[in-house]
């Protein structure tokens, strides 16, 4: 049987095939916009196009509804799953980069892959704080406000600060310029995030 390129279009249709709730389907939006807003940051390196970061967003947690009760198949269900489309080798590899602490598959190596790595919990951590806000909006959230929630230790506790903050090492970003950046991306991208 031929197999389908996975394309962006392929991509939205497998999550939303797989994935149902709304809210989780908005974060792997989240990922994607903000990943293509880093493609262009970046000097280019490697095979993947703008669209093929994006890709890697929209399905980094595509069987994150499936998986939930058993974190050790995250990652492994999708890699299952994409058997049956034509899928560049390298972006293979930043999926088999994500959940690794737990499956061991590969650790995050390239730009794209820790790009993923520290924005998956920095979207979600902003989502949290928009959340926290007067009018529940991304508008109304600065850089200063991230950051100072940031330090809260007890607010979203769950967030993983050095997850985010290895975007120093391993990117070459400061902190409060990562911030500014995955912001801005969410905040153009506000109607289809819901925030
Ligand atoms: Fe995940
Ligand atoms: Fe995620």
């Amino acid at each position: 049987m031929d197999k389908s390129r996975l394309d962006k279009n392929t991509a939205l249709d497998l999550l939303h095939k797989k994935m149902k709730n709304e809210n989780l389907r908005r974060h792997c939006y989240a990922v994607g916009k903000v990943l293509a807003d880093f493609y262009d940051f970046f000097p280019a390196s490697g095979n993947l196009t703008k669209d093929h970061w994006e890709i890697a967003g929209i399905l980094h947690d595509a069987d994150w509804e499936i998986t939930k009760d058993n974190p050790e198949r995250h990652t492994i269900e999708l890699l299952e799953w994409l058997e049956s489309y034509e899928v560049e080798p390298e972006l293979l590899d930043v999926f088999r980069s994500h959940n690794s602490k737990i499956t061991k598959l590969r650790f995050p190596e390239t730009r794209l892959e820790w790009t993923l790595e520290c924005c998956d919990e920095l979207t979600g951590f902003i989502v949290a704080v928009a959340l926290v806000m007067p009018e529940k909006k991304l508008e109304q959230v600065t850089v200063d406000s991230v950051l100072k929630k940031f330090k809260q230790k007890e607010f979203a506790k769950q967030v993983d600060r050095e997850q985010i903050s290895q975007c120093e090492q391993k990117l070459g970003i400061n902190l409060n310029d990562f911030v500014s950046m995955t912001l801005n991306s969410m905040k153009k991208n506000s109607g289809m995030l819901g925030l």
